[in-house]
């Protein structure tokens, strides 16, 4: 088992570089499965789900190759359909690519149910949908999702998602980059990485157009070529040091990002007080040391307040003066964590969707656990800031996207540690990092 273990009330001080992003990498990672050649992906972050992802194109046939932690070379020619291992598909959310990777190239697709963060019902209804309208007939029985459209083949249609949903939106872009024809997707999710998933399927020869907008063109090619091609930064690792640096009250430069990603973070910690300088691929945080003015939180669909981003920004809630309010409007069920900043001395109420903060002076050290993966980062960012110590358990969660966030933490000033506690009953803690 590992933990990890803060001493907090240090501030964040000096410059942090923001790795590849986790939801586009995972996307365009499964996605190769469709390109059919050699693709050199820069920019990859090492995280687990990473990890993962090419631990699932490898046992499927695909030849991995890392050039050095950031870029992998993958050959995805030797690729055998319906061999995704249900083992590993169930570890993660966005394996349910492969069903639109493996449709668009073999025109049938098997794979298990995916897993990925508890928050509530995470259903699939509208990939299938979206399947559909492409010519799929879709079966999902005893965790198996089925697809098959090896009679009729996959044909381009008009598709309206009456929710707007980043995955379906992937998954229909994926499957429908092969198919004959055009397909339109309406109300498309209008995610950072649902545009550099198209700037990469575009990169291999693909003829999508409008991404980043709600409406999306997908006109079919016949076949994919290899390219190289580099991640864009995450912009939810770094709205997680941005508010790291206004809640312990540091000095932090964030660099390797895109400045337009965090607008709505940015704008949210003005409000409150916090200074944010935006500069070309660098945002710096300045928490003044002013106290923190309460704010009414709404997370949206990009270009809103990102919901990735919502337990993270509840731990600042936590500490700004007044009542504060918070509606998660994506998830049904993303305030499991709440529990845990209780532990540490927050005074949180949760009716449904919305949770209201009245506002203390800081934080105690207290055992928690990462009760999924942005929770964990919250956790880390209210260790953090709180007086005295902390530890986090069920690390496992955090470790699924963000890349080395200890040894960033430490280069900061932070007082962190990730230790080793093989039997918590004999050995004590050992310091692995
Ligand atoms: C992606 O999940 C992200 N995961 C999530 O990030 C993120 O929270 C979410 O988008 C919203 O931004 C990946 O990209 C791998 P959705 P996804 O489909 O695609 C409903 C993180 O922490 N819905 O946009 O699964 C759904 O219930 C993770 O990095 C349907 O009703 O989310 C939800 O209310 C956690 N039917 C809403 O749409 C469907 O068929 C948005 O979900 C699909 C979704």
């Amino acid at each position: 088992m590992e933990k990890i273990i803060i001493n907090g009330g240090k501030p964040l001080l000096g410059d942090v570089e923001i790795s590849g992003m986790k939801n586009a990498a995972v996307a365009v990672i499964l996605s190769t499965i469709l390109v059919e050649d050699i693709c050199v992906l820069e920019n990859l972050p090492d995280i687990s789900d990473v990890a993962l992802s090419l631990e699932i194109l490898s046992r499927m046939g695909a030849q991995i190759r890392r050039r050095s932690p950031t870029t992998v070379e993958i050959n995805t020619k030797t690729v055998v359909g319906g061999t995704a291992p249900y083992d590993l598909v169930r570890k993660m959310r966005a394996s349910y690519y492969i069903i639109g990777a493996e449709l668009g190239r073999f025109r049938r697709a098997s794979a298990g149910f995916p897993g990925g963060c508890d928050f509530g019902v995470r259903p699939i209804d509208l990939h299938i949908k979206g399947f559909e309208a492409l010519g799929a007939a879709v079966t999902v029985d005893n965790g198996r999702i089925e697809a098959d459209a090896s009679e009729g083949g996959l044909h381009g249609d008009s598709i309206y998602f009456d929710i707007n949903s980043v995955g379906a939106t992937i998954n229909i872009i994926i499957a429908a980059v092969r198919a004959k024809g055009t397909t339109i997707i309406e109300n498309a999710a209008r995610e950072p990485h649902v545009v550099d998933l198209a700037n990469f399927l575009n990169a291999c020869g693909a003829k999508i157009s409008g991404a980043g907008t709600d409406v999306i063109k997908i006109r079919g090619v016949d076949r994919l070529y290899g390219c190289t091609y580099a991640i864009i930064p995450d912009m939810i690792e770094a709205a997680t040091f941005m508010i790291a640096a206004a809640a312990t009250g540091g000095h932090l430069r964030i660099n390797n990002v895109i400045p337009k990603h965090l607008e709505s973070i940015s704008a949210k910690m003005e409000e409150m007080g916090v200074k944010i300088e935006e500069l070309d691929d660098a945002v710096v945080v300045d928490s003044t040391g002013a106290a923190l003015n309460r704010a009414t939180v709404r997370t949206q669909p990009y270009p809103g307040f990102p919901t990735d981003a919502q337990p993270q920004m509840a731990v600042l809630l936590c500490l700004a003066r007044g009542v504060s309010t918070l509606y998660e409007n994506v998830w049904d069920n993303r305030f499991k964590y709440v529990e845990e900043l209780q532990r540490m001395g927050a005074k949180i109420k949760v009716d449904g969707n919305t949770a209201i903060f009245e506002g203390v002076p800081s934080l105690c050290g207290a055992p928690v656990r990462a009760v999924d993966l942005r929770a964990g980062a919250a956790m880390i960012v209210a260790g953090l800031c709180a007086v005295g110590h902390t530890e986090i358990e069920e690390i496992h969660h955090i470790e699924r996207g963000y890349d080395d966030i200890v040894g960033k933490l430490r280069s900061v000033g932070a007082d962190i540690q990730k230790v080793s506690v093989p039997d918590p009953y004999v050995n004590a803690p050992k310091a692995v990092g």
